[in-house]
C-alpha cells in the first residue's frame, strides 16, 4: 500500500461520513422548519397528487426555470441530465457483477461527460456575460462551477488522453466498501480527479448544492393551493391560539 492509497482511503471514509451525516442533518432541519404561511406559486395544483406531479416536472424538466430563462434552463438541464448519466456510468466501480442496465448506459455516459462540461461552461459564461447575474455572483458560485468543471475535465482527460487503470480503481473502491482497503493506481490525473471529488463531498452539505434536497421542502412548490378548503395552521400558530383561549 502506497502512502497515497492510505491517504485516499482515509479521505473517502471521512468525506462519506461528512456527506451522509451532513446531508441527513440538513434534511432534518428543512423538515422541522415551520412553513407559517400558505404560499404556493400560483397557478398551483389544488390536490396533493397534483403537487407531486408538479414537483416531478420540476425535478425532471426544471419547469419553472424553463418558464423563467430559456438559456439558463438549457445549460442547467443539459448539465444535470448529463451528470445523472455520468454518475450512473460510475456505479460500475462500486458493484460486482455489473448489472445489464449499467453495462447498457456505459457508452452514453462517456459522451455525457462532454455534455456535462458544455453545460457547466454555459452556466459559468452566464455569470460573466449577463450583467445582473455577474453583479450577484459570489465566490462560492464560481468555485462550485470551477470544481465541477475540473472534475469533468480530469475525468475526460483520463478517458481520452492519458488512460488509467480502471480495474485497479474498481478494486480500490470495492475494497473500501468491505473495509479492506486495496492499493490505488499510482496515476497523477486519477489522484487529482479523486481529490476534487473528495472536496465536492466535503463541501456539499454546506454549499448551494443543497438546492437538490431543498427543492422538495420549498413551500412555494410543495403546497397545494387549497386555503379555502383547508385552513393552513402552522404548529406554533396553533399553540398561540390555544394559549389565547380563555
Ligand atoms: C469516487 C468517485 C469517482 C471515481 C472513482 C471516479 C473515477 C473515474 C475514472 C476512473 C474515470 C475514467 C474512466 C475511463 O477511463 O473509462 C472517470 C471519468 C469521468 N468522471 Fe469520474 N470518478 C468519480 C466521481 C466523479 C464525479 C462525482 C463526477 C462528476 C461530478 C465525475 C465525472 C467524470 C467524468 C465527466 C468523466 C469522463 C467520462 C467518463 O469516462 O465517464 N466523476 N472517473
Amino acid at each position: 500500500m502506497t502512502a497515497a492509497s492510505i491517504l485516499f482511503a482515509g479521505l473517502f471514509y471521512g468525506a462519506t461520513a461528512v456527506l451522509v451525516v451532513g446531508l441527513a442533518l440538513r434534511i432534518r432541519l428543512y423538515a422541522v422548519t415551520p412553513a407559517p404561511l400558505k404560499i404556493p406559486t400560483t397557478p398551483a395544483p389544488v390536490t396533493r397528487a397534483g403537487v407531486a406531479w408538479r414537483l416531478a416536472r420540476e425535478v425532471f424538466f426544471f419547469e419553472s426555470l424553463f418558464k423563467a430563462s430559456l438559456w439558463t434552463w438549457l445549460f442547467g438541464w443539459v448539465f444535470h441530465a448529463a451528470l445523472a448519466l455520468v454518475l450512473l456510468r460510475h456505479l460500475r466501480y462500486f458493484v460486482e457483477p455489473v448489472p445489464a442496465i449499467l453495462a447498457f448506459v456505459q457508452p452514453f455516459g462517456i459522451y455525457a461527460g462532454f455534455a456535462m462540461a458544455a453545460g457547466l461552461a454555459g452556466l459559468w459564461a452566464r455569470r460573466f456575460l449577463v450583467d445582473r447575474v455577474r453583479y450577484i455572483s459570489t465566490p462560492s458560485d464560481h468555485l462550485m462551477l470551477a470544481l465541477l468543471l475540473a472534475i469533468a475535465g480530469t475525468g475526460l482527460a483520463m478517458k481520452f488522453l492519458a488512460g488509467t487503470d480502471v480495474v485497479g480503481v474498481k478494486s480500490f473502491f470495492l475494497g473500501l466498501l468491505v473495509l479492506d482497503p486495496q492499493p490505488l493506481p499510482d496515476d497523477g490525473l486519477l489522484l487529482v480527479h479523486l481529490g476534487l471529488v473528495v472536496a465536492l463531498m466535503f463541501v456539499f452539505p454546506f454549499s448551494k448544492l443543497l438546492h437538490a434536497p431543498g427543492l422538495f421542502f420549498s413551500p412555494t412548490r410543495n403546497q397545494p393551493d387549497d386555503p379555502r378548503e383547508r385552513r393552513h395552521l402552522a404548529p406554533w400558530a396553533a399553540r398561540l391560539e390555544a394559549d389565547r383561549k380563555p
